[in-house]
């Protein structure tokens, strides 16, 4: 017969110094289970001399009920006490910043060669606007001095959209409907969006972007049209850059020039360590753009507006944004500008 008073502050003990539901669980078989001695006390009490039977059982029901009231006690505290750690280890200060910090992004290639493009001239005292790239015939040919028998009209060339109206194949058009907006002097640069029926390949995609140029004022001579993009191959390419003229055609300027600018890779030379510049091809100069002096013709066009061809003269220019960013970049194949592969962006991060 065990000695239940001592069994039952063996157990309260016990159950006290508890700290985690488990080990309540283990006490709770030993104590109270099938096996445990007071369990088979009360099994047993049938065999005890008859007056013993009322006095054990009731004790032995007394440290039953005592134990698993303070089971019950114990468990509940534990399960409160545990709550808490784990709110506490839980919570989540939403004003930290995430873990790991995401990064920033930025813009991509083309924007950030556009937008410093942009600023260049907004300094040199450009306006930078903007216009629509389904165009009509009208201003992407006709105004621009395109006889209508010009090649660059027919299908091949120019994606139509119904009988008069195209994607424009250049940003020149809005040098008429700049200047029908605005009566000379004007100064404006358009960046835009271009299309062309062209079947992709390392330098040709059926869209991409330009940055047209037009001043027309008084006085405006070839010499201006050098000195400024002079000042742009400089802050663009570097201060030693210089800048060279050759002859071209475009039918909505007279004279017509190619403008090159030194070849910033290798200073001119065509010759990086002894091997031929990578960047010009061993020419020293790399094209960059078409301009010349805006034709008469065109003027023409707009008279109305003020712009009497015996009174103004005026320069333009056209050039690739893309072939610009590739050369600043080194980016080999035109089409990585637009597949977006997030290892070739972000060799480029530091971008505005
Ligand atoms: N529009 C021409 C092109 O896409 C580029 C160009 C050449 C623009 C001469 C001009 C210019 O304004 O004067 O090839």
């Amino acid at each position: 017969m065990p000695d239940l008073q001592q069994l039952r502050a063996e157990a309260e003990a016990a159950i006290g110094a508890a700290e985690r539901a488990s080990e309540l669980e283990d006490l709770r078989v030993r104590y109270l289970g099938r096996k445990s001695e007071l369990t088979q006390t009360l099994r047993s009490i049938g065999e005890l001399p008859p007056e013993q039977r009322g006095p054990v059982g009731k004790q032995a029901n007394e440290v039953r009920r005592a134990l698993e009231a303070l089971l019950g006690r114990r468990t509940a505290e534990l399960e409160a006490a545990e709550l808490d750690r784990r709110l506490a280890e839980d919570r989540v200060d939403i004003t930290l910043p995430g873990d790991p910090p995401l990064p920033a992004g930025h813009l991509h290639l083309v924007s950030q060669i556009r937008r410093r493009m942009e600023d260049i001239f907004l300094g040199l005292g450009f306006s930078v606007v903007e216009g629509p790239e389904v165009e009509y015939e009208y201003y992407n040919f006709t105004a621009l001095n395109h006889p209508p028998e010009h090649p660059a009209r027919l299908p091949q060339d120019t994606f139509y959209l119904a009988e008069r109206v195209l994607l424009r194949t250049h940003t020149s058009p809005m040098q008429i409907r700049a200047m029908e907006l605005q009566q000379p002097p004007i100064y404006i640069v358009v960046p835009g969006r271009v299309y062309r029926p062209d079947t992709p390949d390392a330098t040709h995609v059926p869209m991409f972007h330009q940055l047209e140029g037009l001043a027309v004022d008084e006085d405006i001579t070839l010499a201006d049209l050098q000195g400024c993009l002079l000042q742009f191959a400089r802050q663009m390419f570097g201060e030693d850059t210089k800048v060279r003229l050759r002859p071209g055609y475009f039918p909505f300027t007279e004279p017509s020039v190619e403008v090159d600018v030194s070849c910033f890779r290798c200073g001119g030379s065509g010759f990086v360590a002894d091997e031929r510049c990578p960047t010009c091809k061993g020419e020293g100069w790399i094209e960059i753009l078409g301009s010349g002096m805006v034709d008469p013709n065109v003027l023409d066009y707009v008279a109305a507006n003020g712009y009497d061809n015996e009174r103004v003269q005026g320069f333009a220019w056209g050039m690739g944004i893309e072939r610009i960013a590739m050369l600043v970049y080194e980016v080999p194949d035109l089409r990585m500008l637009f597949e977006n592969d997030l290892r070739l962006l972000d060799q480029f991060g530091a971008g505005p």
